[in-house]
């Protein structure tokens, strides 16, 4: 199998709670991540198919950079995305619940059956991967 990668950089800011606990409870579970806290996050999006036989290409890198600035860096770039993006309304915004928001969005931008996985690293140390349900 053949896969491409683009690597993009955004920063937001989050909670990791959930609203029926309280403070304390919330902090048993997510330490000092239950505050309102920021990432500098590196998403690695990976597509899979064959070059095409003209261009060489799975897909232009271009076009997916637009996507993937269109689809997640304006949707959550420097934004409280506890706050102020609607899906982590009701979900909590860990790395994994991200992966999977952004592996929908894309999905539904991208050419279909080309999205192979999203890696994202919140931290030097801590990332989540998925390549779909
Ligand atoms: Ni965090």
């Amino acid at each position: 199998m053949l896969t491409i990668t683009k690597t993009v950089c955004f920063s937001c800011s989050h909670r990791l709670y959930v609203k029926d606990w309280d403070d304390q409870k919330n902090f048993e579970v997510f330490g000092q991540c239950s505050r309102l806290h920021g990432h500098n996050y590196v998403l690695k999006v990976s597509l899979k198919g064959n070059p095409d036989p003209v261009t060489g290409m799975i897909i232009n890198l271009t076009d997916l950079n637009k996507i993937i600035k269109h689809e997640i860096i304006k949707w959550i770039d420097h934004k409280n995305i506890s706050e102020q993006v609607d899906v982590f309304q009701t979900k909590t915004p860990t790395v994994e619940n991200l992966c999977i928001a952004f592996w929908d969005r894309l999905q539904k931008a991208l050419p279909p059956n080309c999205l192979y996985k999203i890696a994202l690293n919140e931290t030097e140390n801590n990332m989540a991967e998925y390549t779909g349900p």
